[in-house]
């Protein structure tokens, strides 16, 4: 049978994961946040204080580590059984994750961990590399962008609201290095498939995106 997957790629701040999580609770289907499999392995590594310069060691963590991910309202992240959810949001998280993102063999380790998530009626997945190398044979693509200036503006408000004290400059120089980083590296880079719809989300409201994605699958 086939399953249908809707692949949502993007830079960070863009607003994948709230457009994903709607987008795959309207549709019924499973969630893939292919960033958090990334993010989990930046904590595993933290907790076993891997030097990250040696190589085989982060393979050998990523091909030991035990993923579970519940998603009901809010991602519940289980590593090796241990609950990191509230690891998995950190800046310095995702800035490691982006980090060790780069090497070809980390990103072989975890391809098949991200396709196991293929599972009738079918899958949203939101990353870097969802309709270019992890789900090439998607039929429904999304690039979906915003200007840094407004990311940053985004990710500063999301942080206040959290209570946690935060600089938009220092936000926006971290958001573009990160660009850099996902956009220069030489494996699957973040590039837009050239069967996507791209979306610049700027200047629009979060249900207007939604609407524009399931009306591609429509
Ligand atoms: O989407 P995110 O901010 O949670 O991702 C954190 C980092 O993980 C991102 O900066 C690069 C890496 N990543 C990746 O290389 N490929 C993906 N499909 C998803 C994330």
């Amino acid at each position: 049978m086939r399953i249908p997957v809707l692949t949502i790629d993007g830079p960070s701040g863009a607003g994948k994961g709230t457009v994903s999580r709607l987008a795959a609770k309207k549709l019924g289907w499973h969630y893939l946040d292919s960033g958090s499999i990334y993010r989990s392995l930046a904590i595993a590594l933290q907790n076993a204080s891997v030097d990250l310069a040696n190589e085989n060691e982060i393979i050998i963590v990523a091909q030991a580590m035990v993923l579970e991910f519940e998603c009901n309202d809010e991602l519940v992240a289980r590593l090796n059984g241990e609950n990191i959810t509230s690891q998995l949001g950190l800046e310095s998280t995702g800035n490691l994750a982006s980090q060790i993102a780069v090497l070809p063999d980390v990103r072989r380790v975890l391809l098949q961990k991200q396709q196991d998530f293929k599972r009738p009626p079918g899958l949203v997945a939101d990353g870097r590399d969802m309709g270019t190398v992890v789900f090439p044979d998607a039929e429904n693509k999304v690039f979906l962008t915003a200007s840094a200036a407004k990311r940053a503006e985004r990710r500063y408000k999301q942080l206040i609201e959290k209570g946690i004290d935060a600089n938009l400059v220092d936000i926006r120089n971290e958001i573009e290095e990160r660009d850099r980083r996902d956009m220069e590296r030489k494996a699957a880079p973040l590039v837009i498939a050239c069967d996507a719809l791209y979306i610049d989300s700027s200047d629009m409201a979060i249900e207007a995106v939604v609407e524009k994605v399931l009306n591609l699958i429509r």
